[in-house]
């Protein structure tokens, strides 16, 4: 080895062990940077939550991104499918050519604090006062056919995602994301034809065949992430995940800070609405685990995860 080569492995070594020494020996080394400016970023670590939030998991389809055939098999089963994985994966090209190819949502900054209000439809919501404090927050995530209107004392005005499939479906203004969660391939079919020329499918209940919101900010939620949330989340209890409980996991992945409201049934146990009079008494939770989904819910609360506003 000549004199050259030897007196630059020594400086690469000297160099080596001074980074080393400043970055985790030293009194004066740097302090780690947060991942995001909220006071508390959700990504740091904890082992009740790190055994359950896999980072790794897309919430939402993109052009780029394939659902495995296996996670398609669990799919399939919620709602009976009975077309196979080549139509699904037909149905979900189709989409990309009407919406956007990558799903509308904003990245973690170490100088950004994404916060995020998760809101339910449970009754408890009624007289809580929550409403400022909800329309403070950066996202806004309501589901299905939450009102708001003539409500908004209780649970504010504003709604940045809504989160619903076909059989819930409401009119949106031109600047709420619609965030469709799939249950079979006719979801996604649904999805194209309401914004464009119109649905005539049939479903267990009555769908609309035309819907208004902007294609522009329409988002889908993977099948994988839906069968993640009910396996890691879930511990696979229940049938599959309510809507409630998947987007209290979504926001855990596209926020720093998530604050829960207008989760909780009823003294009965009803999931019962704040905006109507419960029709159907003995609904219950339905398929949905809701008592342990609840119980998560505390649990991340406990856990420093998420603010949680029971109400009333
Ligand atoms: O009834 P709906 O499915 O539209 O409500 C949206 C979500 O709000 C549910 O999926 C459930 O997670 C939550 N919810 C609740 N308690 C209620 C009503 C709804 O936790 N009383």
């Amino acid at each position: 080895m000549n004199s050259k080569v030897r007196m630059l492995i020594f400086v690469l070594c000297v160099t080596g062990v001074c980074v080393f020494w400043r970055e985790y020996m030293s009194p004066y080394s740097l302090p780690k940077q947060k991942p995001c400016a909220c006071d508390k970023c959700l990504s740091e670590e904890d082992p009740w939550f790190t055994q359950r939030f896999d980072k790794s998991v897309e919430p939402f389809l993109s052009a780029n991104y394939s659902v495995s055939e296996e996670a398609f098999n669990w799919w399939k089963l919620l709602q009976a499918e009975r077309r196979n994985f080549s139509t699904y994966r037909k149905t979900v090209n189709g989409l990309f050519q009407i919406f956007p190819p990558a799903p509308d949502v904003v990245k973690s900054k170490p100088d950004r604090c994404r916060t995020c209000a998760v809101v339910g439809n449970s009754g408890n919501l009624r007289r809580s006062h929550y409403g400022l404090l909800i329309d403070y927050h950066d996202i806004i995530i309501r589901m299905n056919s939450a009102h708001t209107k003539g409500f908004e004392a209780d649970v504010g005005s504003r709604t940045t995602h809504r989160i619903m499939y076909p059989e819930s479906a409401v009119d949106l203004d031109n600047t709420t994301h619609l965030v469709l969660v799939p249950f079979k391939i006719q979801d996604l079919e649904w999805a194209t034809k309401a914004l464009t020329t119109g649905f005539s499918g049939r479903s267990y209940a009555p769908v609309k065949s035309k819907i208004k919101a902007n294609k522009d900010l329409v988002m889908v939620v993977n099948p994988a992430f839906m069968r993640y949330v009910h396996d890691m989340w879930l511990a696979k209890k229940g049938r599959y995940p309510s809507t409630g409980f998947m987007a209290v996991v979504l926001a855990l992945h596209i926020c720093d800070e998530v604050s829960v409201f207008g989760y909780g049934a009823d003294s009965d146990g009803n999931w019962s609405h704040y905006w109507e009079k419960l029709k159907y008494k003995n609904l219950k939770t339905g398929i949905h685990p809701g008592s342990h989904e609840y119980g998560i819910i505390e649990e991340l609360a406990k856990q420093g995860k998420v603010r949680f506003y029971k109400g009333w």
